[in-house]
């Protein structure tokens, strides 16, 4: 789902000088779009459908030419990865690579981005009430079984022991049969 109101809210609130923005799941470039109206200076979005890229990436030929978006193609299991070895300065995260068929990456993703050298990113993780009920078996994770928020707050606060993680609510949303609609928000602010 594309980033909501709330969490808009809150990337404006606490961006402060980050002027990168890392997303993962690309799909019709919609977080890029907001990326872009949020004024971030280089965007990077990570997508691992050759379809998707190529239907909507022509959006961005500009900012591409430019150098101030990337589009990598590839599983963000491994892809954040490598982005983040090329990375030297403090970042959004906006984790949205799940769903449609290729499993759920996010873990890996939340552990690459804890071990990166440079700390002070803030981390939006997109759409837990779809990785706790997600409809799609082949995107369940095996650690998304039987998933409650406070179990997955618990999971993402071991991977970041002392820093504050934090739920953003986005209403009713469109794919929902009912469950929670809300997001996580990590502030990786403290640690040395
Ligand atoms: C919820 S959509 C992303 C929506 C987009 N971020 C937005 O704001 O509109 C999820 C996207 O993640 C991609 N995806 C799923 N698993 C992935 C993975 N392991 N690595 C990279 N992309 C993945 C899907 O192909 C899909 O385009």
């Amino acid at each position: 789902m594309a980033l909501c109101k709330n969490q808009i809210k809150f990337i404006r609130d606490n961006k402060k000088a980050i002027k990168l923005f890392v997303e993962t799941g690309f799909l019709r470039g919609d977080g890029v779009k907001i990326a872009l109206d949020l004024d971030f200076e280089r965007i990077i979005s990570i997508e691992i459908n050759k379809d998707y890229i190529n239907k909507s990436k022509s959006m961005f030929t500009k900012e591409i030419t430019e150098g101030k978006v990337t589009i990598v193609h590839g599983n963000s299991a491994e892809k954040l990865r490598e982005v983040l070895e090329t990375i030297d300065e403090a970042a959004v995260f906006y984790l949205d690579a799940h769903a449609h068929g290729h499993g759920c990456p996010l873990i890996d993703e939340l552990n690459a981005i804890k071990n990166h050298y440079i700390k002070g990113h803030v981390i939006v993780v997109d759409d837990v009430w779809f990785i706790e009920n997600s409809v799609n078996n082949s995107d369940r994770a095996p650690w998304a079984n039987n998933l409650t928020f406070d179990r997955f707050m618990g999971i993402v606060q071991n991977i970041f022991d002392d820093t504050k993680v934090e739920k953003i609510e986005y209403g009713q949303s469109a794919y929902s049969d009912g469950g929670n609609n809300y997001a996580l928000a990590v502030l990786n602010n403290n640690k040395s």
